[in-house]
């Protein structure tokens, strides 16, 4: 079960938190992973932890040109790129009426259309090969509208990530292609850095299971969806978040 050996993926924001830890898991399913991200000393940490079979690759995601590059090199070096999971972003927290526009734009940029950037990269590869798994990794804000860390930009960068993941669903299907999201709730990663121990407790008293995400209980998920075996499953939208979702 969950086999990837002779996929390649390629994972973005993988140099620490939930995309190293789903770069490790893809790996241990047996696939060749590229891992993406701005931070090259973090991401060459990352590399050398996870081995041989994979690539890191320097790149702002916010950076149409500087994606396609970086996506083009991995192409050229594997020669097909089967796993796009689009997971880099930042948080934005400020309130609403306190939110600065450059801070809603970087938000929108990095969470939101980086991914479009990136499926613009990847998706005409996988049309050729008529086989393809897009994973978005969303956010419970995007269903919430915040609450419980990220705000109005997060949240709408989240909401419209589902729905672009929606549509490319709904349009690739007829190539072999599956679209989905993933929703965690809060997940123990540098990402929490600024939760305040009262924010902390907030929070997890909204989780009916009573406790934060590790980075690999999201990993499990996108092992699942990339799989054989989740072939049949497109446009869903999964909550790994302890229960607070439930719809
Ligand atoms: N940690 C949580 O509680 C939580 C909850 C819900 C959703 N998420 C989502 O999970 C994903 C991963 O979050 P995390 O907690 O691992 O975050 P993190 O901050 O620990 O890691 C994010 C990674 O993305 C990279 N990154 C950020 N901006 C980038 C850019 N412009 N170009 C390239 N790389 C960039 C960072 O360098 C970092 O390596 C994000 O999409 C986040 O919104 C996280």
């Amino acid at each position: 079960m969950f086999d990837l050996s002779n996929r390649t993926a390629i994972v973005t924001g993988a140099a620490r938190g939930i995309g190293r830890a789903i770069a490790a898991a893809l790996v241990e399913r047996g696939a060749r992973v590229a891992l993406l991200d701005r931070e090259p000393t973090l991401l060459a940490e990352a590399t050398a932890q996870l081995g041989p079979a994979t690539l890191s690759v320097v790149a702002d995601v916010a950076d149409a040109a500087a994606v396609k590059a970086a996506i083009d090199a991995v192409s050229a070096r594997w020669g097909r790129i089967d796993v796009l999971v689009n997971n880099a972003a930042v948080i934005s927290s400020a309130p609403f009426l306190e939110l600065h526009p450059a801070e809603w734009e970087r938000t929108l940029a990095v969470n939101l259309t980086a991914i479009y950037h990136t499926c613009r990269a990847v998706v005409p590869m996988m049309i050729a090969n008529g086989y393809g798994r897009l994973i978005t990794i969303a956010s419970v804000a995007g269903k919430r509208g915040g609450g419980i860390l990220g705000s109005a930009a997060y949240s709408a960068a989240k909401a419209g990530a589902i729905g672009l993941t929606k549509a490319l669903a709904r349009e690739l299907a007829p190539y072999g292609i599956t679209a989905n999201a993933i929703c965690p709730g809060p997940v123990e990663t540098p990402l929490l850095a600024t939760m305040t121990p009262a924010q902390r407790a907030r929070a997890q008293a909204l989780i009916p299971l009573g406790r934060f995400a590790q980075p690999m209980e999201v990993a499990a998920a996108v092992v699942f969806l990339v799989s054989p075996e989740a072939a049949f499953i497109t446009g869903e939208t999964l909550d790994v978040d302890g229960g607070i979702t439930m719809d």
